[in-house]
């Protein structure tokens, strides 16, 4: 079971990942968690330069993430899938298709083939968008400084998050999308209550 978590700056992410992993861990679920770009130690160097280095151009970006997920894939995805675990990843392919794709203005099947490079093709089994209007997203983020990406303009976190919103709306089955606005508790909730239902029907699909 593969789930990955996507959204604008100060959507509550990393929030709600941890909250789903703790969830699932209580339960004796063996599961692990891993955030892009980073996770290994060429990923945790590329968080760095992406974030806070110098400035890079749009296709720098792309295959630097592209190969903080190769790596992360290689190195913990893959074999805990593997070793039957669920791998809850904060962000995946769909940040590089919203971010230097709708965002910086590369060609979606550009990085669909960049992508398909990195990931081997593997798609996770629920995508979990929590959509918010940057605005509001990122004044929860206005006490801290900041990397590259918080500082661009608003017209790019809006292109962002249509972006995303394009993606669920083309493939409705595998993403679900959540009011990022709503109480933590309300959200967790939403979050449960689908990752259940994915459980159930694999149970099923497997013991028949
Ligand atoms: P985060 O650690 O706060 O999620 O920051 C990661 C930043 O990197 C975030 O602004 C989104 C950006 N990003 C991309 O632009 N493309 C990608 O493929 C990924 C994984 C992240």
């Amino acid at each position: 079971m593969f789930i990955t978590f996507e959204g604008c700056e100060g959507s509550g992410k990393s929030t709600h990942t941890k909250a789903l992993y703790q969830h699932l861990i209580q339960m004796n679920i063996p599961t692990v968690l891993a955030h892009e770009p980073g996770g290994t130690a060429l990923g945790d160097k590329i968080d760095q330069w992406v974030k806070h280095g110098e400035k890079l151009s749009p296709e720098t970006e792309l295959l630097l993430f592209a190969a903080s997920r190769a790596q992360l894939l290689t190195e913990l995805v893959r074999p805990s899938l593997e070793e039957g675990k669920v791998v809850i990843c904060d962000r995946y392919s769909e940040s590089t298709l919203s971010y230097q794709g709708y965002g910086r203005g590369i060609s979606l099947n550009i990085i669909n083939s960049v992508n398909s490079i990195a990931t081997e093709g593997l798609r996770p089994n629920l995508i979990i968008l929590l959509d918010i209007d940057p605005v509001e997203g990122l004044a929860r983020k206005s006490g801290s400084e900041g990397d590259h990406f918080e500082r661009e303009t608003i017209a790019f976190h809006h292109r962002i998050r249509n972006g995303y919103l394009e993606m669920a709306k083309a493939d409705p089955k595998r993403w679900l999308v959540i009011d990022a606005t709503q109480s933590r508790e309300e959200v967790a909730v939403i979050i449960w209550q689908k990752v259940r239902i994915l459980f159930d029907t694999a149970e099923k699909e497997f013991s028949s």
